[in-house]
């Protein structure tokens, strides 16, 4: 991908953001500046990395910026779109779950009953929620999340992500990288004073070294690839999608890999 945004992607950010309108002001500044700064869902869509069709379940969704950002595609293609990128996904159905009641409702006041597919947002524990899902995903999101889980609860949502797959599905999962050095320190930084700024507290972060998700997921039953991050975004980030095979049965998968799974680190940072 050139470098983000590219003019195409000034468009495609500033007709996301105006999905915000019935859901207030703030939530349309932030998607214009999450959209901008953040390349991620530039990447999803210039990769094709959520297939067409799909059937998403995303897991810690915020204000619903991925589906914000698919109804986009689809309104924008093919008059405004990227010539270098692939033709956008059409999912037949997404799923959000998110903890936070007001993020919930934001991206359901910008997003349900306006998209072209059947869109749900439910205001969730993801620890809990997931315990008795039993429908199958094509693709299962989790941006920015786990960090705020602890250890055992990171594994047990990820276990739970992977039994919702499809036999053939994909976890799309970004994670901090713990053994970044300073560019693990400055993400935890911004990301506490966030954290401050939008509850008046910040909760430990629960960090683990790229390795370590990587050992995590493959003991999971994925085949893992790794999507380069531009060095200028999130530099102590890493993005992997971790594919189940087609003959897998995700249930049985799961579970029994993970008890011996990559070590739990020592402590929260
Ligand atoms: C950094 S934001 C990322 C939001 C979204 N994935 C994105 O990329 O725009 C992390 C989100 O995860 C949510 N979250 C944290 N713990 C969660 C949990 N246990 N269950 C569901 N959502 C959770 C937070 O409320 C927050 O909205």
């Amino acid at each position: 991908m050139t470098r983000w945004p590219s003019p195409e992607g000034a468009g495609l950010v500033a007709h996301a953001a105006a999905w915000y309108a019935p859901a207030g002001a703030f939530a349309q500044r932030f998607a214009r500046f999450k959209l901008h700064h953040d390349p991620v869902f530039a990447i999803l869509l210039a990769q094709g990395l959520v297939p067409a069709r799909a059937r998403i379940l995303d897991i810690g969704c915020g204000q619903g910026l991925l589906p914000a950002w698919l109804a986009t595609a689809s309104d924008c293609h093919p008059h405004s779109w990227p010539g270098d990128w692939p033709s956008p996904p059409v999912p037949t159905a997404y799923v959000g779950i998110e903890l936070t009641p007001a993020d919930a409702e934001r991206a359901r006041r910008a997003l349900c009953g306006r998209t072209a597919w059947p869109c749900e947002i439910r205001t969730a524990d993801a620890r809990e929620a997931l315990h008795d899902e039993r429908a199958a995903y094509d693709v299962v999101v989790i941006l920015d999340v786990l960090h705020y889980m602890e250890f055992d609860a990171q594994q047990a949502v990820l276990r739970d992500a992977v039994r919702c797959l499809a036999p053939g599905g994909r976890l799309i999962l970004r994670v901090g990288d713990a053994s970044a050095g300073w560019r693990a320190r400055y993400s935890r930084a911004v990301d506490r004073i966030v954290q401050w700024l939008r509850a008046g507290r910040a909760t430990p972060l629960y960090c683990r070294p790229a390795d370590e998700w990587r050992r995590l997921l493959r003991g999971m039953g994925l085949a893992l690839r790794e999507i380069p991050l531009p060095a200028d975004a999130h530099g102590a980030n890493v993005l992997m999608v971790g594919v189940l095979a087609e003959s897998t049965t995700s249930h049985g998968t799961a579970g029994d890999a993970c008890a011996g799974a990559a070590g739990v680190p020592a402590q929260p940072l």
